[in-house]
């Protein structure tokens, strides 16, 4: 198997002529690939069959309903038992690629091969990477999204502990051997950022823990542990060093020669609060550090910014010199997940504060519009704000700053929530979602056919609704909409169509 990729020259990506009017993929340079994306427990369900052990999502929703907003993904949107309906409706949509999760208790039940492999379960991936490719369809794997087993939690904190980093290169290593002769693209961990920062900082999804000085007032007296104030790096550093192992451990697997990994980060942009800020570009570039340098810049470089180091000081975990030879240049490509932006404002720390997790940047970060920079919100309806210049910008710093890497744009989407009057005919006319696409298209167009940015591939987020975590079923981001009242039943939507038609034009790669 060889990966075609996009074609690139001595000056860059390769584009056809710029579009007079409308933008479709026969734009975009040829072999670039257009996918969609999802994760193991918002869509699967099914989550006794293939005698698949609890994860903490599992044992969160049931404890907590009220943080999932009353769902949970015991049923999600019934991926397991409809994934060859499903991959018609990618088919449909003429993408050329999928990404999907395993769900590691599938593989190993209890965390460990030990305490036993589900060869049902092992079976499953197989079938629907299979059928995938069977339909024409190229995989994209993600090991880890956000599903850690519930027996590792238990028995040692999960990715508190340094123990996970053997245990998660087992599995990792069982996954490859497994079905990496069939899957060429990898990603080990899906935005570790919002991992360790909703999981540990404001405890907003599981396993919910919180630091002393997370700044979001909502979480104040609701929080299930933690409390130290730097849970968040000691998670981000046992991961990181899990997914350097796992990556020593791919580049080592016979059937993998020829495939690549990375890390799926999520980036926001930000605008300067106040354009007389001196600090303007100093502050972004703290708040870029923070958000996505603290993973990218260890998997290229070998270690943390130096801009965290000054400032997080001892609560920030060190590498040894073994870690650091193993953590550089243990990326193939960047993974980007980008869906907004927002303004930074340098945040002077006062003498004798104590330390605050998100503002250990010196960043406050603030959504309003100032500058004449509009990055609208509504939060009442559960969207983000959008602003797909910041995209573009995102694109452009990584290409400059991490010597001009592959790029691949592993989410993007818009989520909302659907009013009282939800329904079949006023979730499929999704104008809005609409709008954001053919908005950040644009932008994606401009990055790689102006300022050559080495963008390879483009999944939006998501195939379908699903499971939004703490937000439930409520906020949707699906191409499709799924009728949770009517047996789940799968319908276009505005933006499916339009995904569709802007895909129909142009050679497929494969
Ligand atoms: C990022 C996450 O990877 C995914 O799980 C989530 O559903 C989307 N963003 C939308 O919030």
């Amino acid at each position: 198997l060889i990966i075609v990729g996009p074609l690139v020259n001595a000056d860059g990506p390769v584009c056809p002529p710029k579009p007079s009017d409308k933008l479709s993929r026969a734009h975009f340079p040829k072999g670039f690939l257009f996918g969609t994306a999802t994760a193991a427990y918002q869509v699967e369900g099914a989550v006794n069959e293939t005698c698949r052990g609890p994860s903490v999502w599992d044992i969160y929703c049931k404890k907590y309903p009220e943080k999932c907003n009353g769902d949970n993904g015991t049923q999600a949107v019934d991926f397991f038992y409809r994934y060859k309906e499903d991959i018609q409706l990618m088919k449909n949509l003429n993408t050329d690629s999928f990404r999907l999760s395993i769900s590691w208790t599938r593989i190993f039940p209890h965390g460990r091969e030990e305490n036993g492999v589900s060869k049902s379960g092992v079976q499953f991936y197989h079938d629907l990477i299979d059928e995938l490719k069977r339909n024409g369809i190229i995989p994209f794997v993600t090991v880890f999204h956000w599903d850690t087993p519930q027996t590792l939690e238990n028995e040692y904190g999960g990715f508190l502990s340094a123990h996970i980093v053997k245990d998660f290169r087992e599995y990792a290593e069982f996954v490859f051997k497994e079905y990496g002769g069939k899957v060429k693209h990898w990603i080990t961990f899906n935005e570790p950022w919002v991992f360790a920062h909703a999981g540990y900082d404001v405890g907003k999804k599981a396993p919910g823990r919180c630091s002393p000085y997370a700044k979001d007032e909502t979480v104040k007296g609701d929080c299930l542990g933690g409390r130290s104030g730097y849970e968040a790096y000691l998670v981000s550093h046992n991961l990181l060093n899990a997914h350097a192992e796992a990556v020593e451990a791919f580049r080592q697997c016979e059937k993998c020669k020829g495939g690549k990994i990375g890390i799926a980060h999520s980036p926001a942009w930000f605008e300067p609060h106040d354009f007389k800020d001196e600090q303007g570009g100093a502050t972004i570039e703290r708040a870029l550090d923070f958000i996505m340098g603290w993973h990218l810049d260890t998997t290229m470089f070998g270690d943390y910014p130096q801009t965290m180091k000054d400032i997080v000081g001892h609560r920030l975990p060190k590498f040894t010199t073994e870690q650091i030879g193993k953590l550089k240049n243990s990326a193939d490509f960047v993974g980007i997940n980008y869906y907004t932006s927002t303004f930074s404002k340098h945040w002077e720390k006062p003498n004798h504060a104590e330390p605050k997790f998100k503002q250990d940047s010196l960043v406050e970060w603030k959504n309003k519009n100032v500058n004449d920079i509009t990055i609208g919100s509504k939060p009442e309806t559960g969207a983000m704000p959008v602003y797909s210049k910041g995209f573009r910008k995102v694109l452009k710093y990584v290409k400059d700053k991490y010597a001009n890497p592959e790029i691949i744009i592993m989410e993007n989407g818009y989520g909302e929530n659907l009013k009282e009057n939800d329904s079949v005919k006023n979730g499929t006319a999704d104008y809005n979602r609409e709008s954001y696409l053919k908005k950040h298209l644009l932008s994606l167009h401009e990055a790689i056919c102006e300022d050559k940015v080495n963008v390879t591939g483009y999944f939006v987020w998501s195939l379908m609704d699903n499971f939004e975590w703490q937000d439930g079923f409520k906020n949707r981001f699906g191409l499709y909409y799924i009728d949770y009242k009517k047996n789940l039943t799968r319908h276009e939507k505005v933006s499916g169509k339009y995904y569709r038609e802007f895909l129909s034009e142009g050679v497929r790669p494969s």
